[in-house]
């Protein structure tokens, strides 16, 4: 199969950025290592739907080494890094993508990966499974999710009774979400925000609204940085979390009049709108970190405005018709990837070995599973953090077997 790129001419520079990230991904490399002996993946055609950027092109590889034959799509028309693919066709991967491509040939990259008839997928917000399920007939073992959003997508269609193979949750499993939606998104997302304003962070009020877990990484790295965090909520057991954290709890409406900063972290729409456009000081600032640019309504705050204009990069100012001026960050988008790079490499190999191992999973059990949503088994977390912890150097006591007694005792 031929690829379709911008330009293979650009892979030495996209060949040295996966070569820096494989330095600090050492699960994926010990994964690497093991399986491109056993190529348990002999035979399985892989389709990749993800930001195909250095991190995700080194887990194609992996698959590759692993037996699979890979093809890989784009999950965002912004997201590719050319370079980054013309790597990954010289190393045998077949990719339709290239950045900034049209919606048109989004959906004409996405069915050229299809056309292959995969066996397994590896998805990133749900594109690819939606796809086969309302146009394509493939007949799919199953595969996993990336995103909080694509598994919301995915149980929507598991409770209809409409999936049509077995996927894993990815996202749903501790090695993911407790440190990449954590500490990932709490470091991504500031370095996002101060490389864009280059601003200081100390001394500001910093609202925070959603104290799931990439609010608490926001939070934790906001407080971390001088701010005073404030946290909105609607969860009142997350608001407790919040308050024994150290944090003031409030409604937006009292928050909205204090904040310098505000952050949505949700995954809900219309958290912070007109009525508390109205209630913000002069030169406040909004960016969302969310998976959807929906948090901030940003139609309320160009329907409120005089005039709005970029006054730097990925900075939009709105004028009010009172004269005060607030500022967008990043359009509203996902400030960590639109005005950032994303998650860092050692968080995102915890992720990827969770993508690998769920695929493996499926790969082994497909034929006992039901066409559900699945939580990754439990001793996959384990062996992943059993890896990272050895290459971080790090060691830990173990039970002796009068402490297992002891525990195991009614
Ligand atoms: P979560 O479910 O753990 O947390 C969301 C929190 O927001 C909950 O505590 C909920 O009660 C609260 N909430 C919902 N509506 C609210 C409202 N109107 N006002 C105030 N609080 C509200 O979810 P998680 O994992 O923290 O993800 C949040 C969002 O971030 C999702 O859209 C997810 O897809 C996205 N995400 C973004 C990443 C990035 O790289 N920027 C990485 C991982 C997830």
């Amino acid at each position: 199969m031929e690829s379709m790129i911008r330009d293979i001419k650009l892979a030495p520079s996209g060949h040295d950025k996966i070569a820096w990230v494989k330095n600090f991904m050492p699960v994926l490399r010990s994964i690497d290592e093991e399986y491109s002996k056993t190529k348990p993946f002999a035979g399985k055609k892989v389709v990749i739907t993800m930001h195909l950027e250095a991190k995700t092109a080194y887990l194609a590889l992996v698959f590759k080494n692993a037996g699979a034959e890979v093809i890989a799509t784009g999950s965002n028309p912004l997201s590719t890094q050319d370079d980054v693919v013309a790597a990954l066709v010289e190393d045998g991967v077949t990719v339709y993508s290239w950045y900034n491509c049209t919606n048109e040939e989004y959906d004409m990259f996405i069915d050229k990966a299809l056309d292959c008839n995969p066996d397994m997928i590896i998805d990133d917000g749900g594109d690819l499974v939606a796809r086969i399920h309302n146009e394509r007939p493939e007949l799919i073992i199953g595969g996993s999710e990336e995103t909080t959003t694509g598994v919301i997508r995915l149980k929507a269609l598991a409770e209809q009774g409409k999936l049509k193979f077995p996927m894993i949750a990815a996202n749903d499993a501790y090695c993911k979400y407790l440190f990449d939606n954590r500490y990932g998104t709490g470091q991504s997302t500031w370095d996002g925000i101060m490389r864009t304003t280059n601003l200081v962070i100390a001394g500001k009020t910093v609202v925070i609204a959603g104290y799931g877990w990439c609010g608490k990484g926001g939070a934790m790295r906001a407080k971390g940085l001088g701010a005073n965090v404030v946290i909105t909520e609607v969860d009142p057991i997350k608001a407790i979390e919040a308050v024994f954290d150290g944090f003031r709890v409030m409604p937006m409406e009292e928050a909205a009049k204090i904040g310098d900063i505000f952050l949505t972290l949700t995954g809900c729409d219309n958290v912070i709108n007109e009525k508390h456009f109205a209630l913000m000081k002069d030169g406040a600032m909004m960016a969302n970190s969310g998976h959807f640019d929906v948090e901030i309504n940003k139609v309320d705050l160009l329907k409120n405005s005089v005039s709005h204009r970029p006054v730097r990069k990925n900075i939009e100012e709105y004028v009010q018709k009172d004269g005060r001026k607030l500022y967008l960050l990043a359009e509203g988008r996902l400030v960590n990837l639109a005005a950032g790079d994303g998650h860092p490499a050692e968080i995102m190999d915890l992720s990827f070995g969770v993508q690998f191992f769920s695929a493996l999973h499926i790969l082994n059990h497909h034929q006992e599973m039901e066409n559900k949503v699945y939580l990754m088994p439990e001793e996959i977390n384990t062996k992943i953090a059993q890896i990272k912890l050895k290459a971080l150097g790090v060691e830990l006591d173990e039970l002796t077997e009068e402490q297992k007694a002891y525990l195991a005792k009614a």
